[in-house]
């Protein structure tokens, strides 16, 4: 029998006879909204269905292993891994009662299980897929920092036609890497703006600035004086290894409010910054402004854009805001452009309100955000 505690409130286990009764309520109980992405969890009609898919389970060794999601001491949910021995692949799938939902119980669950497969029971892969219109399942993997890998197209069969399924991964040589940035806890934390780095692939990845980081931001920011000073105030004052040190040393004591910087890093190396600001008063209602700046060696690459989707997305969530807009001189293209493919919409011109040139302000609300998800 497998037990895995997730924390003090989540246990998984795996089933025994006994648990049949509870298990088939569960589902009686939900059958709408399991229904609708697991068709075939209701075709079991009865009690003795059940004990009969219980006992295939148990006999199986080599099938599917579910694992009751226990939440002080009730069953709430299954959670589930198949494993391909053959190339150390896992796919893991989920559901809990509907009203259970919201509260982080599948995603503390579905870490500590991946915790399980990659690092215990030496998996080299785990694979989640979801129906791409299922936003509450793709949520889970996307919360771990799986890489979402594609779409395969009409894949799967429910009630309603055939859907396409979005497939997430998660590889242990990444997994191991996200738990030393300290990303993923085995508890699964959710994405947080605070301490904790965002990881946008296994390549990329933003974080708060630490004191260590002197000496490489202090050489990124020296080649690259030139193309800074033109369009940043601020690139002027910051001359010196000291400079560096102190504006680290005071973005680290405000590390949880907005205004301090996000690090962006490409395979390691610091790349760039994202800040996302508290908006100039007038901007309306709970705005913020993003700022950001990449070293000339790794523009035209996209990575700007990524660093920007993230940092927003976790902006909006964490500072419960309502909107984010961005300040960019007119002549300014590249960052012009970055504003456009994200899907912020131009909103005014504020003539001269740069010593050099006209400031175009562009803006996104918090809601046509999260519509605009998909084509980002
Ligand atoms: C898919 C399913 C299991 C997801 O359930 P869920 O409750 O959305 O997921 P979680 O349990 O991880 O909860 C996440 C929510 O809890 C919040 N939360 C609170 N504490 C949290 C924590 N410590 N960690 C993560 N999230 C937390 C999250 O912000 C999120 O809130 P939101 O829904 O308001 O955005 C559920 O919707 C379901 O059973 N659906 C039907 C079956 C199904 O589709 N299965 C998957 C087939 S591929």
């Amino acid at each position: 029998m497998t037990e895995i505690r997730v924390d003090s409130e989540i246990t998984l286990r795996s089933p025994g006879m006994p648990d049949a009764e509870r298990l088939f309520e569960l589902i009686d109980s939900n059958r709408a909204h399991l229904g609708r992405w697991l068709p075939e969890l209701i075709t079991v009609e009865s009690l003795e269905q059940e004990r009969a898919w219980l006992q295939g389970r148990i006999d199986d060794a080599g099938g599917e292993k579910p694992l009751m999601i226990i939440v002080d001491e009730i069953i709430v949910g299954v959670i589930g891994a198949h494993v391909q021995e053959l190339n150390d692949v896992a796919e893991v799938g989920y559901w809990l009662a509907e009203g259970q939902q919201g509260r982080g119980i599948t995603t503390r669950s579905c870490a500590a299980m991946v915790d399980e497969l990659l690092r215990a029971q030496g998996m080299n892969r785990v694979v989640i897929r979801a129906a791409v219109d299922n936003t509450r399942s793709r949520a889970v993997p996307e919360r771990l920092g799986f890489v979402h890998e594609g779409v395969e197209r009409q894949a799967v069969k429910l009630p309603n036609g055939y859907v396409d399924m979005a497939v997430y991964s998660m590889l242990a040589s990444e997994w191991r890497g996200a738990q030393e940035m300290g990303f993923v806890d085995p508890s699964g934390r959710p994405l947080a703006f605070g301490a904790p780095p965002i990881l946008i692939d296994n390549q990329m990845m933003l974080r708060r600035p630490r004191g260590d980081d002197a000496a490489e931001l202090h050489s990124l920011l020296d080649s690259n004086r030139d193309r800074l000073e033109w369009w940043s105030g601020w690139s002027t004052r910051i001359r010196t290894k000291d400079d560096v040190a102190a504006l680290i040393r005071s973005s680290i004591q405000r590390d949880s409010e907005l205004g301090s910087p996000l690090f962006v890093y490409d395979s390691g190396t610091l790349v760039g910054a994202v800040n996302v600001e508290p908006a100039p008063p007038g901007d309306g209602g709970s705005m913020a402004d993003i700022r950001y700046w990449i070293g000339g060696e790794w523009e035209g690459r996209g990575v700007m854009v990524r660093a920007c989707s993230a940092a927003v997305d976790a902006a909006i969530a964490h500072f419960e805001l309502d909107g984010v807009t961005i300040h960019t001189g007119a002549g300014n293209m590249r960052a012009r452009s970055l504003a456009e493919r994200l899907g912020f919409q131009m909103q005014r011109v504020d003539h001269g309100a740069s010593a050099t040139e006209d400031v175009i302000v562009y803006s996104v609300s918090a809601v046509d955000w999260a519509e605009n998800a998909r084509d980002r």
